[in-house]
């Protein structure tokens, strides 16, 4: 038997940008090191600018580190892989392809013309999209667009789906079905979900685990096992206590330090 795919591993990984602006040198990451098992639904929480998105585009291939490495399945990633699709907050959605054809985009990328139309049907109903296939990106809303990316990013079955704040710009009420959508297409594809959030709700009705990460230089500041079953309930004692953990942690890695070493 193969061993699944889908294991991310970091480790003891170091991103420092140049700023040549201001002269001078920005820790973004600092001995980062996390293992992600396969078909794992893994959270990242820290207040803005701890190094959440770089972390996330290092594991997606399109940023470098400057020491340390990340592998997935156990091979140091250089470069992008379709193996590991990428959503982030803003929609990148084609205005001119219909939802049908934005979410068939990846697969005729690929190359995989045949499973296409099947392929294709499915998700657009497992987006609760049914109705709106052969409508264009400006006659959805904020929410029905984000669920057409993450129908397409699925497309294409990665192993791996890195999210970077994939519903940060919805209301609450759009937010919490899209979660519930999130939850479905993981149940059907199971494929490992690392997502990047700065709502601890949201973390915690998703995530298996939970990595807390402190600002300058990022770290990773604590990591949360959440054993609670699905479906989630929010007001559930159980819920409301990881939450204060998270909470207090959260406080706790928010001490201040010089952001740039001039
Ligand atoms: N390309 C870049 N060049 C210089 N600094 C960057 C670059 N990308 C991110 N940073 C800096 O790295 C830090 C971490 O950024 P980021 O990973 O976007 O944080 P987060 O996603 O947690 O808000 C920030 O201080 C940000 O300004
Ligand atoms: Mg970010």
């Amino acid at each position: 038997m193969t061993a699944r795919a889908g294991h991310i591993s970091i480790k003891d990984v170091t991103k420092i940008f140049a700023r040549t602006d201001l002269n001078a040198t920005l820790v973004a990451l600092e001995s980062v090191s996390m293992e992600i098992e396969p078909t794992e639904f893994v959270s990242i929480v820290g207040t803005s600018g701890c190094g959440k998105s770089t972390l996330l585009r290092i594991i997606a291939g399109l940023e470098t580190v400057t020491f340390g490495q990340a592998y997935c399945d156990g091979e140091p990633i250089s470069g992008t892989n379709p193996k590991r699709g990428l959503v982030f907050q803003e929609h990148s959605l084609f205005p001119w392809l219909s939802v049908r054809d934005n979410i068939a985009f990846g697969l005729r990328a690929a190359g995989k013309f045949k499973s296409l139309a099947g392929l294709v049907d499915k998700l657009i109903s497992l987006v609760g999209l049914s109705e709106f296939a052969n409508s264009y990106p400006h006659q959805l809303s904020g929410g029905m667009r984000q669920r057409v990316s993450l129908a397409r990013a699925i497309a294409v079955s990665p192993d791996v789906l890195l999210l970077d704040e994939p519903l940060g710009a919805l209301d609450s009420f759009t937010r919490m079905n899209m979660q519930d959508e999130l939850l479905k297409l993981w149940h059907e594809h199971k494929n490992t979900m690392i997502l990047i959030t700065h709502d601890v709700d949201e973390a915690i009705y998703l995530s298996q685990r939970i990595y807390i990460m402190s600002p300058r230089p990022g770290r990773i500041a604590g990591e949360i096992p959440l054993r609670m079953s699905y479906p989630r309930n929010r007001s559930s004692s159980e819920f409301v206590n990881v939450r204060n953990e998270i909470l207090r942690k959260l406080d706790f890695a928010k001490e201040e330090q010089v952001e740039y070493n001039l």
